[in-house]
């Protein structure tokens, strides 16, 4: 049996009173394990709720539609009490802001405790231990300290690293972490991008990586999967992706780099509640022709990578 993630058809709506907010459109895609896939786009992509479903993790006034199997199961078929089995123990998850992540009032230790005492049956003192360790796996110079304080007396930088070694206590077979470096000086980053390098290569955890970082995404990840207006807009391995992008959207993203030209996407993302007809991203596109205005073009294989623009039809 493999351990990728298959995700089939995946829609995930959120009814308001505007309308239906279409967050995720019709997504299929293969997380290969042993892999990092890299998550891409601009703000409001849908990358957040595309990898939150993954765990049944968005808003309680969702709807997620399609399936997501993993092991021969369907996630979104499972039990709460099933799914509570697989969270954090087999898939790990790092939310997109780590303060929303801890209790205040619990040590840093407790924290991390907490998963291999509920999950496990750790007695206490093994599991501070094992806190400590993972502390010091994610290179705190005094974690016999660090075990000890609370999460507001720790930088920004402490805490992303507090809540990898959180996350990754129960050794997962896959972690989704959600912008793991936002906020972070380039030196933390540094550490950050080596920690999830680790992870993969000496831990055998496979990751999903929803990142704004382009430089990350090009060093760290396989494979990445570029979104828009919750829909995979392209997909390829790191190296031929930023190589040469197919996709005009693609290429938006990689120039509004900092080191490159700088230059933003001209327009603005659509409305989610009311998408333009044909492509999703024509109004924006500098290339777009009668028929992108018409019809919207499917995600099609060209030489091993998917694209979904009609250059390539
Ligand atoms: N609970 C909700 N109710 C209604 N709309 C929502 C809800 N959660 C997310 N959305 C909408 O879904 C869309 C995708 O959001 P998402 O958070 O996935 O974007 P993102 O790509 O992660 O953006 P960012 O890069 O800023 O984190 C956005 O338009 C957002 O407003
Ligand atoms: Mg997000």
């Amino acid at each position: 049996m493999d351990k990728h993630i298959y995700l089939e058809n995946i829609t995930v709506a959120f009814p308001a009173k505007a309308g239906t907010v279409q967050a995720v459109n019709q997504v299929d895609a293969v997380f290969n394990s042993g892999e990092i896939t890299g998550i891409i786009g601009e703000t409001g992509s849908g990358k957040s709720v595309l990898g939150r479903s993954v765990l049944r993790l968005t808003a309680a006034n969702s709807r997620i539609t399609g399936r997501i199997i993993y092991k021969n199961a369907d996630l979104l078929q499972l039990s709460e009490a099933e799914l509570n089995q697989i969270r954090g123990k087999t898939i790990a998850f790092i939310p997109q802001n780590p303060d929303t992540a801890f209790d205040p009032t619990m040590t840093i230790g407790q924290q991390i405790m907490e998963g291999p005492v509920y999950h496990k049956k750790t007695p206490q003192a093994a599991a501070k231990l094992l806190a400590i360790r993972q502390l010091q796996r994610y290179a705190f110079p005094e974690p016999h300290k660090i075990v000890n304080s609370y999460p507001f007396q720790l930088s920004g930088g402490m805490r992303q690293r507090t809540l990898c070694a959180m996350s990754t206590a129960l050794s997962p077979e896959w972690l989704i972490a959600d912008e793991p470096t936002k906020g972070l000086d380039a030196m933390i980053r540094r550490q950050v991008c080596q920690l999830f390098f680790d992870l993969k290569e000496n831990m055998q955890v496979s990751i999903i990586m929803i990142t704004h970082d382009l430089r990350l995404a090009q060093k760290l990840c396989d494979t990445i999967i570029v979104l828009y207006a919750g829909t995979i807009f392209e997909q390829g391995t790191a190296g031929e992706l930023f190589q040469t992008p197919l996709h005009p959207y693609t290429g938006g993203l990689l120039n509004a780099q900092p080191h490159k030209s700088l230059l933003p996407l001209p327009g603005m993302p659509p409305s989610l509640i009311d998408l333009p007809p044909g492509c999703k991203f024509q109004p924006r596109c500098p290339e777009q022709t009668e028929l992108c205005r018409l019809q919207e073009p499917a995600l099609q294989a060209v030489n091993g990578r998917r694209v979904r623009c009609w250059k390539y039809a």
